[in-house]
Order: structure tokens, then sequence, then C-alpha cells
């Protein structure tokens, strides 16, 4: 494949885009850049925001509402997705629960809440996408992790089990599709300034413990993500899949 212009290996003009759990944080970085490089693209929420719909305004694109947490609403997403769209060119797999628990103090629900949106949901999200994919013989799949997937956690065991077991699904899907002009790939954050985060982080001596253990010495950027989603979804990161990205500053390692 032959590029005439740096600019076009990452334009996506013409192509369509569901990034999940866009309202906020790295998901909406990554929708906002898949956007300014030209893609159409539909934003999403857990629930109507005003967030939500500024984030679609920004980026040109259309929002829907749907909790991950119930099978049905993923097949909603999915189904009004294709019908606004028509078809879709990229599927970014980033909305995500976690709850600080430590062994012990899980609760079944919880157990059951945290796999069925943080894996189920994208699984299922996945195999509606898939065949409108096949037909065009394009397609970006795209996975959000988190560093612990690579570091066990005492108080997010059960997030980074549903991590890894999302990573693990990336991969196989990844060799699964690759024939199909399909890519699937996996991009794991470390600590980025996120609202997730911003209780956690106004301790500070917590702070200062988790800054230790970053050897680039800082938390990242909704941008760091944004730029390294991009790759892999434009057509730069055509030969690029099974991949598991970690935009972390070192903190996996
Ligand atoms: N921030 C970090 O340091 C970090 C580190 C490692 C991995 N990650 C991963 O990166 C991804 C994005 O993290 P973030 O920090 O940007 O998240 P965030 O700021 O907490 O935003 C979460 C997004 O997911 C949506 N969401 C939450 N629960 C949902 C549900 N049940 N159904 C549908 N959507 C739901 C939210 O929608 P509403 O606005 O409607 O609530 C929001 O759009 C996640 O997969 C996370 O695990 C983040």
């Amino acid at each position: 494949m032959e590029f005439s212009s740096v600019a076009e290996m990452f334009r996506l003009d013409g192509r369509t885009a569901l990034v999940t759990g866009s309202s906020r944080g790295i998901g909406r970085a990554i929708g906002l850049t898949l956007a300014a490089a030209g893609a159409r693209v539909m934003f999403h929420g857990s629930k109507e925001s005003a967030a939500l719909e500024t984030a679609a305004r920004e980026g040109a694109g259309e929002w829907i509402a749907a909790d991950l947490g119930e099978d049905a609403e993923c097949d909603r997403l999915a189904g009004e997705t294709l019908a606004r769209f028509g078809h879709l060119d990229i599927l970014v797999l980033n909305a995500s629960v976690q709850e600080y628990v430590r062994l012990g103090e899980y609760t079944e629900e919880e157990m059951r809440r945290e796999f069925q949106t943080n894996f189920g949901a994208a699984f299922r999200l996945i195999e509606r996408c898939v065949p409108v994919m096949r037909e065009r013989r394009w397609g970006r799949i795209l996975t959000i992790g988190s560093v612990n997937q690579f570091r066990p956690s005492p108080r997010l065991t059960l997030y980074s089990a549903t991590k890894a077991a999302l990573r693990s699904l990336t991969v196989n899907f990844a060799k699964s599709l690759a024939a199909d002009g399909i890519t699937c790939n996996n991009l794991a954050p470390g600590v980025i300034l996120t609202d997730r985060n911003e209780a956690v982080l106004r301790d500070p001596q917590m702070r200062q413990m988790i800054l230790d253990l970053i050897p680039s010495g800082r938390f990242g950027d909704v941008s760091e993500c944004a730029g390294a989603a991009l790759l892999l979804c434009s057509p730069a990161g055509a030969y690029i899949t099974g991949a598991e990205l970690a935009v972390t500053g070192g903190m996996h390692l």
C-alpha cells in the first residue's frame, strides 16, 4: 500500500466509527480524534447527558445512550448505529466500570456487572458489527485494556481480570479476522488523568505512591491515548493486528 503523503496515512474520510464510553475521558478524546481525521463518529455514554451531547457536537457526529450492563442495550446500540450509518468501519470498545474492593468484599452482583460491561458487551458488539465489516473487507476493532492486565492489583482484582479476558478476546479475534481485512488490537492505558481517578489522585500520599510506580515520572493525558488509537484505526495501521500497545509511561514494565 502506497501513500501520497504522511497525512493520507492517517485520514479516515468516508469511514464510520462507534466509540463506546465517549462522553468523557479517553473515549471522548479518541472519538474527537477519529472525527478530526475525517470519520463520522457515533459517540456513546451510559445515559443521556450534556457531556455526551457536547462531545457529539464537537465531533460533528451523533450520539446514543445505552447501558452496556444490559444485553438488550448492547444490541440496541449496535442496531441503531448500523441503521443510522449504513455500515461500520471502526469499533472502539472503551467503556468500562470498576469498583475498588478487596477479596471478601465482592458481591456476586458486582462480579456480573464488571464482566458484563467490560467483557460481555465487547464480545456482543464485536459479534454484531463484524458481519458488516466483512462485507466491505475493511475493519478496525480496538479494545481499551488497562495497565492492570499486566499488573495484578489487590483492590481492582475483578476489573483486572475483565481486562485480561478482553485482551485475550482481542488477540483471538485478531487471528480469525485478519484474512477479512479486519484488524483487532488492544490499547492498555496506564494512569491517565480523567474523572475516573480524580478522587484517588486528590489524596497527596496516594498520588505520590502511584507516581513512584511510573518510570516516566508523570501521569498521562487523554491525547496520548488518542494518538495511539488513531494509528491502530487508520490506514497506516493496516498491517498491525493482535498488538497490545501499552500507553503507560513504562508503568507496565
Ligand atoms: N483513566 C485511566 O487512568 C485508565 C487507566 C487504565 C485503563 N483505563 C480504561 O480506559 C477506558 C476509559 O477510561 P476513562 O478514565 O476515560 O473513563 P471515564 O472517564 O470514567 O469515562 C467512562 C465512560 O464510560 C461510560 N460508561 C460507564 N459505565 C457505563 C455503562 N455501564 N454502560 C455504558 N457506558 C458506560 C461513561 O458514560 P457516562 O458519561 O454516561 O457515565 C463514560 O463515557 C476504560 O476502559 C478504562 O478501564 C483508564
